[in-house]
């Protein structure tokens, strides 16, 4: 068997279109969509990553900015900027690119973005009302990405068993939580294997859908799939190659060339889940500018 390929690229526009005209309905009511994104430090992906957010919601007709911000900036010069947002009535979402340099803490950053305005989901609040099935809180848009690629792709994961790899918070929890729940394109049966799992293999090959995120270059080899099973691969990875032009190459966390002998669908990397996080990212602020007018 060889695997149909998921086109992430192709999902992601059609979501992006279809947001465009929510955007001009708000925008005719006078409200602007705004974005801030906040980048410290200069990580090249990151650098990346944010370029192309900005570009995707200025595509939508969207205000979006971009705060650039020295590796060594102060934690509590970050902390007032983000007081600074949750003031500006203009910016209706806020996304601080992870990882932050070493000497800041993460959570206590998170926390002080007001809920209302964290787009990325990564607030306690709205990690309680995903739990929860709160629809009004966000949803991280990785794994609501993961759930837009199964359902358009036809493979709805109702009924299904679906093995996650990996149990991180910005993908591998929420993404269970989410095809856990009793809703459309949801009501699945999770399981959540992780870095304590004994018996990965065995694990990953109940999967009638399996959803990576490792973290780590081509863990799940063929040999771990099931057949005929639909794969996620959440995984973006830079390994050495000589062969490249610029000496490296980016692989998911599935070994792809060996996967596509024995799933029925798989992402590929890239083109696969990174669109999805970028256009449910535009979703999440078009909704954040909903619920504040
Ligand atoms: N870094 C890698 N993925 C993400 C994400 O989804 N959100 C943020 N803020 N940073 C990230």
């Amino acid at each position: 068997m060889t695997a149909r390929i998921i086109d992430g690229t192709a999902i992601g526009k059609a979501i992006r279109e279809e947001l465009k005209a929510e955007v001009a309905a708000l925008r005719s009511r006078g409200v602007v969509p705004g974005l801030t994104v906040v980048l410290v430090g200069d990580d090249p992906a990151s650098h990346v990553y944010v370029r192309m957010k900005g570009k995707a919601a200025d595509e939508l007709g969207m205000k979006s900015e971009t705060v650039r911000l020295p590796a060594d900036t102060p934690e509590v010069d970050l902390l007032a900027l983000l007081d600074k947002l949750n003031a500006d009535r203009a910016v209706h979402g806020i996304l601080v690119q992870l990882p932050l340099p070493g000497h800041m803490d993460s959570s206590k950053v998170l926390l002080r973005m007001k809920p209302e305005k964290d787009v990325d989901g990564f607030h306690p609040v709205n990690v309680g009302k995903l739990v929860i099935g709160d629809p009004s809180g966000f949803r991280p848009c990785t794994p609501a990405g993961v759930q837009e690629l199964l359902v358009r792709s036809g493979a709805d994961p109702s009924g299904k068993h679906v093995v996650v790899v990996g149990r991180s918070l910005i993908v591998g929890r929420p993404v269970a939580n989410i095809l856990m729940q009793k809703a459309p394109g949801a009501n699945a049966t999770v399981t959540v294997a992780h870095t304590g799992t004994r018996d990965l293999a065995g694990i990953t090959r109940q999967g009638e859908i399996l959803v990576v995120a490792a973290g780590r270059p081509e863990v799940v080899t063929g040999d771990m799939i099931r057949p005929g099973a639909v794969v996620i691969d959440v995984g973006v990875n830079r390994v050495a190659d000589a062969a490249a032009k610029n000496g490296h190459r980016l692989v998911g966390d599935v070994n792809f060339r060996q996967a596509v002998e024995v799933a029925s669908m798989i992402t590929p990397v890239p083109g696969g889940v990174g669109p999805l996080t970028i256009a449910l990212l535009m979703r999440n602020t078009v909704q954040a500018a909903r619920q504040a007018s």
